[in-house]
């Protein structure tokens, strides 16, 4: 029997890799930048399985490409790249990588928190520029985390790793969900509060929704001006949850205190972008998940779900698992 073909659109952690090398006749994109497009539709063509990452666009043209494509893999928890309904409708399961990356993305959004708080980049900027002339008793006075407010947006696996972690801070936790989780609020210490609540009470707001409709832009200007002036939004979610230009705005006047975001609208951030301009915007490039133990855990899992789908059987993590209702490609 001819080992099934797949296409995996980046250099993923050996882990997986070596999973997918063994069990199929695998083609590679070795390019440090996502395949484009064509490239992608080119390929799909000629497999049976996709490994996709977050940087591919999925759409329906791409499954209509070939029918014989019977599963997508995407290496994330996140899937906001692929068109789920449209997977759905032409029988094709979707798998992503959860749990694995919560404590490491709940980790990054704790350090970018306190980074933020403190003024860390401003800081190391002072230094190496050969501005530490003396300690200085209002030097880089940033705020503290302890006994400090913070406000979660999202409260799935990982804003309830930012409520674990506040705990040990002694922060007190307001968060909002569209599903009240009265199950884990007296364990976990954390309040319900609705948004205007939270945005007005918090000291920081951090965000973990997924990308949909009704999260895109959801931290807008009407959001920034609720919240105190001092205050800090952490966004470790996607991009598009927070407007750009209303955060400079909001940075800028000083309606808000500061920013800390690992992912941004576009991504990559744009050089010329204002907010790379101010100092109260600390941004990284959309590492959250990126420690050697977790992105290894993620190939694993994302190898996992595309072998499952070749071999006819149920991913392990499937997206929509009402497709097997449905039925799938053969
Ligand atoms: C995800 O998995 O969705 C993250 O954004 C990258 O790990």
């Amino acid at each position: 029997m001819p080992k099934p073909k797949v296409f995996v659109t980046r250099l993923i952690p050996e882990e997986g890799l070596a999973m997918v090398r063994e069990a199929t006749a695998m083609k590679l994109w070795e390019g440090e930048l996502p395949p484009p497009h064509k490239v992608l539709l080119d390929e799909v063509r000629e497999v049976e399985g996709l490994l996709s990452l977050l940087t591919d666009k999925i759409d329906a043209a791409l499954m209509d490409s070939n029918p014989r494509l019977k599963v997508i893999s995407n290496f994330a928890v996140g899937y906001d790249n692929i068109d789920i309904p449209a997977a759905t409708a032409r029988g094709i399961p979707i798998g992503n990588t959860p749990g694995v990356l919560t404590d490491t993305t709940a980790d990054l959004a704790f350090t970018l928190m306190m980074a933020a708080a403190r003024r860390i980049q401003e800081s190391i900027d002072y230094v190496r520029a050969e501005k530490w002339k003396t300690w200085g008793p209002k030097l880089l006075m940033g705020q503290d985390i302890h006994g400090a407010t913070l406000g979660i947006i999202g409260f799935g696996r990982i804003g309830q790793g930012m409520a674990k972690r506040a705990g040990g801070f002694g922060m007190r936790v307001l968060y909002y969900d569209v599903y009240r989780r009265q199950d884990l609020e007296q364990t976990m210490d954390v309040t319900f509060a609705d948004m205007d609540t939270l945005l007005r009470e918090s000291d920081f707001v951090t965000v973990h929704t997924d990308l949909n409709e009704t999260t895109r832009h959801m931290m807008n200007a009407a959001a920034f001006a609720k919240m105190k002036p001092t205050a800090i939004v952490i966004n470790t979610a996607r991009g598009p949850i927070v407007d750009p230009q209303a955060l400079y705005a909001a940075l800028k006047s000083g309606k808000i205190g500061g920013a800390a975001l690992d992912v941004t609208e576009p991504e990559p951030i744009p050089t010329d972008s204002p907010l790379l301009t101010l100092p109260n915007c600390l941004i990284v490039p959309h590492i959250a998940s990126a420690s050697v133990a977790t992105r290894g855990k993620m190939a694993q899992m994302a190898a996992a779900n595309l072998l499952a789908g070749l071999r006819g059987e149920k991913l392990p993590t499937c997206v929509n698992p009402e497709v097997y209702e449905r039925g799938v490609r053969k």
